[in-house]
């Protein structure tokens, strides 16, 4: 399958010099260096970076951070913004599917991304991520989850694939949980207000 209208998009958003997703850090980021501090740990990958808003807050914080997405105008912002604040970032475009990434990783993350990850890979893929993260590595990952009273957004795409509620922590079984919870918000992209619900999960790997 190629991942064309996905790349196109993303490609024309990210196109400008303004930040399509802004250059603010999501909050999860505080979160996740508030269980892993920098020095405790040292590596961070982010999956699906965007323009490395959170990368490069993870690389200001003295983390060494590897970053890829599938668009090269993503990385090359992200590179851009790195210079900015004369942090540097593994940067790469690269697909979820099949992605390389030399680890082990102390942090490995990924948000708004997930939903891009095809059916037949989604064994492998948690796999690789299990076998890439340190013994006490923390990962932090969030999809969007199917509900029968919840319209699908407006602006959802057919490379886009929604996940069943807690799917997502069947894949952590094994891990220990810091913070498992299942949201619903209202969502203004597009010009029309709608819904989401989001699975999220924090886990260690022990
Ligand atoms: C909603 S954006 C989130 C970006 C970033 N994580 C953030 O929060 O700013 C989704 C990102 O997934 C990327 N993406 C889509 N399909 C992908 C794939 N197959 N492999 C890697 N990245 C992909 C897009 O290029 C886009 O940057």
């Amino acid at each position: 399958m190629i991942l064309g209208n996905i790349r196109t998009n993303y490609e024309k958003w990210y196109e400008g010099e303004t930040y399509y997703w802004g250059t603010e850090p999501a909050e999860f980021c505080d979160e996740l260096i508030r269980i892993r501090p920098f020095p405790q740990a040292g590596k961070v990958l982010d999956i699906g970076c965007g323009e490395g808003k959170d990368a490069v807050y993870m690389a200001k914080q003295g983390y060494s951070v590897t970053a890829f997405d599938l668009t090269e105008n993503g990385i090359r912002k992200t590179k851009k913004l790195a210079g900015k604040y004369g942090v540097n970032i593994d940067a790469y475009v690269d697909d979820i599917n099949t992605f390389q990434a030399a680890g082990p990783f102390d942090i490995v993350y990924s948000t708004g991304t997930v939903q891009y990850l095809f059916e037949e890979n989604k064994e492998d893929f948690f796999r690789k991520i299990a076998a890439i993260t340190n013994t006490h590595g923390i990962v932090y990952f969030n999809v969007f989850v199917e509900k029968p009273f919840l319209e699908l957004p407006p602006d959802w795409d057919i490379e886009e694939k929604m996940w069943k509620a807690g799917e997502l922590f069947t894949y952590f079984a094994d891990w220990k949980v810091h913070r498992i919870d299942e949201i619903i918000f209202e969502d203004h992209s597009g010009g029309v207000p709608h819904y989401h619900c989001m699975d999220t999960i924090i886990c260690e790997k022990m």
